[in-house]
């Protein structure tokens, strides 16, 4: 699909299942975003309770050129939310509306809304078409990105889900203007990460201009979209459904989603929790000898600038480590009860490896509180 209006472009290609993502500020009240959309009576925009008062109507305002009943379904937000029971309110409402198969969804929110109308869009009919309009900036760099939709069960992250592509991807720029500036720092720990698994330039960009992002500069949050896009789009068109290396834009989340189901789903930021886990991961590496205390070092201090957590919490008064290690061998990523976790083995590289428990151990004993 071609970009409908010369803005800012990263192209996602995977064959007839392509899609550009467009970025840059005032795209929601520009109806030409939209205007490639396959014709349809009705759309329905997914939003929720914080996203919904702030950005649901100038959308519907745009789409409403295009189609003749603009829907708008309210989710409770939180990631605490992100479970059967809201995603059935979607199916709820899309059956209220007697919604049928050429309905459009609109996931107009943060990462929490994508993932859930991704996967209503996936079931909902045996699939209809979905768009994505992130408003944070975690989910403009990396959730709306690459079809992975889904929910989470209280044993697991994002455990139950489908692979489902969005026909577009449409980051204004504008919306980070209201985001709080906890969830900017969240955004920036999916930022920072593409920089060790796939570009150490970037990662030199993003220290110099640390302090930019923090003011939400927007020709660098611009950048920062744009080539974390980049490399997002150049992992997932090789790997869509993660057989080997789409593995990569896990890294950190073995140890962060250990942290977000230990703490209670909501308590730690999912980027807050990547963060930390990024540093516990880079540790690991440095314990299997695959990068320097310098390295570990660099990291840690990003993430800190970038105003995020480095220290983990304790999980468990008695085992802490004992409990990260039970948590994280639900991770898609273990095989056979054996955890994989995704290391940095050179510039700009990483890989999934196994490590034996007493390391990992040592790694939790030295990275939380
Ligand atoms: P989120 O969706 O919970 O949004 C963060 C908070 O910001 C929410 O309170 C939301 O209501 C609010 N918000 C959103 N946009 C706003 C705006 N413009 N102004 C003011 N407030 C705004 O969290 P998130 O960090 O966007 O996404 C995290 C989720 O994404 C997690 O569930 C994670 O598992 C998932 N995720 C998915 C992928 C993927 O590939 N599908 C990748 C990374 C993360
Ligand atoms: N955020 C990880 C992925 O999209 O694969």
């Amino acid at each position: 699909m071609q970009a409908p209006i010369s803005t800012p472009t990263v192209h996602i290609d995977l064959g007839d299942r392509s899609y550009p993502i467009l970025i840059a500020p005032a795209l929601l009240d520009n109806p030409a975003c939209f205007a490639s959309l396959p014709a349809g009576n009705t759309a329905l925009i997914v939003t929720n309770v914080t996203v919904g008062p702030l950005y649901a109507q100038r959308l519907q305002v745009t789409l409403l050129k295009q189609y003749k009943a603009v829907h708008v379904v309210t989710l409770p937000d939180g990631e605490e939310h992100k479970t059967w029971q809201t995603l059935n309110s979607i199916f709820d409402a899309l059956l209220a509306h007697a919604c049928d198969r050429k309905t459009v969804l609109f996931a107009l929110g943060g990462g929490v809304v994508g993932d859930m109308t991704g996967f209503a869009a996936a079931s909902y009919m045996r699939g209809v078409p979905f768009v994505q309009v992130p408003t944070t900036l975690l989910s403009q760099v990396d959730s709306s990105v690459g079809g992975k939709t889904g929910i989470n069960h209280p044993l697991g992250k994002n455990m139950v889900g489908a692979f489902y592509q969005p026909l577009l991807v449409v980051c204004d720029l504008d919306t980070l203007k209201t985001l709080p500036a906890r969830e900017l720092s969240a955004g920036l720990a999916e930022v920072i990460k593409y920089g060790p698994i796939a570009d150490l330039v970037f990662l030199d960009w993003i220290e110099a201009n640390m302090d930019a992002l923090l003011q939400r500069d927007v020709p660098a949050l611009a950048y920062a979209i744009q080539r974390s896009c980049e490399i997002k789009a150049w992992v997932v068109g090789q790997d869509e459904r993660e057989s080997g290396l789409r593995a990569i834009l896990n890294f950190g989340h073995t140890f962060g989603h250990a942290i977000e189901a230990g703490m209670g789903y909501g308590k730690w930021l999912h980027g807050e929790a990547v963060g930390c886990g990024m540093v516990m991961a880079a540790e690991l590496s440095r314990e299997l000898g695959l990068v320097d205390t310098a390295f570990v070092q660099r990291l840690r201090t990003l993430v800190q600038r970038a105003g995020l957590p480095v220290i983990g919490p304790r999980l468990d008064a008695d085992d802490n480590a004992g409990r990260y290690l039970d948590l994280m061998r639900v991770d898609k990523k273990a095989e056979g009860g054996e955890i994989r976790f995704v290391v940095i083995d050179g510039p700009s590289h990483a890989t999934l490896r196994a490590a034996p428990d007493a390391l990992v151990r040592r790694v939790v004993d030295a990275c939380c509180a």
